[in-house]
């Protein structure tokens, strides 16, 4: 296939001269080194509590996803870990931030606690430059200065990069044709998951065997890229990614945004969905099987460790065969009635299993995504890497609050 071909030869090359260079990002040890040696540097006595990420979209969304994937549920039930917590700013929403801002002020006792990263490609976006003022107001009515504690990440001479510099904070930048959803595997991730003590090694290392086996025969981004234009070629107006491991939920969040934003252009493109198994054959299954059949489903498996097992005398002995199966063989076996309903319902569907959740194994199906969508959206005829509309409502925005 031509494009693949294409894309294979892009990932080799790091001049990021065309619309597919982010291919390339893992292979960019360039990268990696730059976010290390600015951790290193901003590293300090104190032990690192908090990494916030204030950006939207794809400025913030792949770093989340990750993070939930990784360590979400560390996080939720308060398991002890010696792990910096990573909270996120996007939305312009007064309460949120004023939590935010109070957790932070009221647990931290010194400004190192607190590496703030504010991740704005075009730098422009008034969400991201709205949130990143009042948290750094609050934090500098505490501590005093906090410029030291701040991480621009910015397109290279994007006004926010001149902004950055003036004003003392750490800058890293992107390369200027990586789009933002395409930017996991640049500093906009890279940085954020370093300091939150992830593996970001592995997650490069996943996206760059993604990409590797371009060039096998079987590679998962040209499967699905077959199954997803088979579907759109049938009139399917819906992709819905049905992820069985409530772990992969902000993942389902960052895969929105890729389909639709990349792909919904010119008339053209799929509405992305997202639904969590079990949570959604209780809420929207019905409709999926016998409603209209206009979706095509990816299904996303996860191999589950085999913690829980039930008493071969359960006490809520209320349900038949449950007594001495694991959590694991249960959730197994529904999300295999759930592919066989579909089936038998004759509703289009694939599936994904991941072994293990890893940085490695995220980093791989990230990467497979992206390339995925960049052949969609070359079958299709649309540019996957802009996003006019979107600027129309951006440009609006400013020019209402330039009103007096
Ligand atoms: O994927 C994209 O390009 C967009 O979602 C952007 O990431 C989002 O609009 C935020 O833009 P910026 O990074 O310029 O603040």
């Amino acid at each position: 296939m031509a494009y693949v071909q294409k894309l294979t030869t892009i990932a080799r090359d790091t001049t990021y001269t065309s619309l597919e260079c982010s291919v390339s990002l893992s292979f960019d040890k360039g990268i990696r080194d730059q976010a290390q040696v600015l951790y290193q540097k901003i590293s300090s006595a104190h032990p690192l509590k908090y990494v916030v990420v204030v950006g939207i979209g794809g400025s913030n969304l792949g770093t989340l996803a990750v993070y939930d994937a990784l360590c979400g549920l560390d996080d939720r039930y308060g398991s002890q870990t010696s792990r910096p917590r990573l909270f996120a700013l996007d939305t312009v929403h007064d309460a949120t931030v004023d939590h935010l801002c109070k957790h932070l002020v009221g647990n931290m006792t010194h400004k190192d606690d607190v590496i703030i990263c504010v991740v704005s490609k075009s730098g422009n976006t008034t969400e991201t430059m709205a949130n990143a003022n009042i948290l750094i107001q609050e934090l500098e009515s505490r501590f005093g200065p906090v410029s030291d504690r701040v991480v621009a990440i910015t397109d290279p001479g994007s006004a926010f990069h001149a902004h950055a510099m003036s004003h003392q904070y750490h800058v890293l930048t992107l390369p200027k044709n990586v789009g933002g959803r395409y930017s996991v595997f640049s500093a906009v991730g890279v940085f954020p998951l370093l300091c939150l003590g992830l593996d970001a090694e592995g997650l490069l290392r996943g996206a760059q065997s993604a990409v590797n086996d371009l060039t096998s025969p079987a590679p998962i981004a040209v499967s699905a890229y077959q199954d997803i234009k088979a579907a759109y070629d049938a009139h399917l107006a819906i992709h819905d990614l049905f992820l069985f491991d409530p772990r992969l939920e902000t993942m389902g969040k960052w895969y929105r945004q890729l389909l639709a934003e990349s792909l919904g252009k010119e008339g053209k493109g799929l509405l992305p969905t997202v639904s969590i198994g079990s949570t959604d054959l209780h809420s929207v299954a019905q409709l999926y099987l016998g409603g209209p059949n206009n979706r095509f489903t990816s299904f996303v498996w996860v191999e589950q460790e085999t913690g829980c097992v039930i008493d071969s005398n359960p006490s809520l002995a209320l349900v038949e065969n449950l007594g001495g199966k694991s959590l694991s063989t249960i959730y197994h076996a529904i999300y295999e009635g759930t592919r066989a309903a579909y089936t038998k319902t004759g509703r289009m569907h694939d599936a994904f299993h991941f072994s293990t959740l890893n940085a490695e194994s995220v980093g791989y199906w990230m990467q497979s995504a992206m390339v995925w969508t960049m052949m969609l959206g070359n079958y299709m005829g649309v540019n996957a890497f802009d996003q006019p509309q979107v600027e129309v409502y951006k440009s609006v925005t400013r020019s209402i609050l330039s009103q007096p």
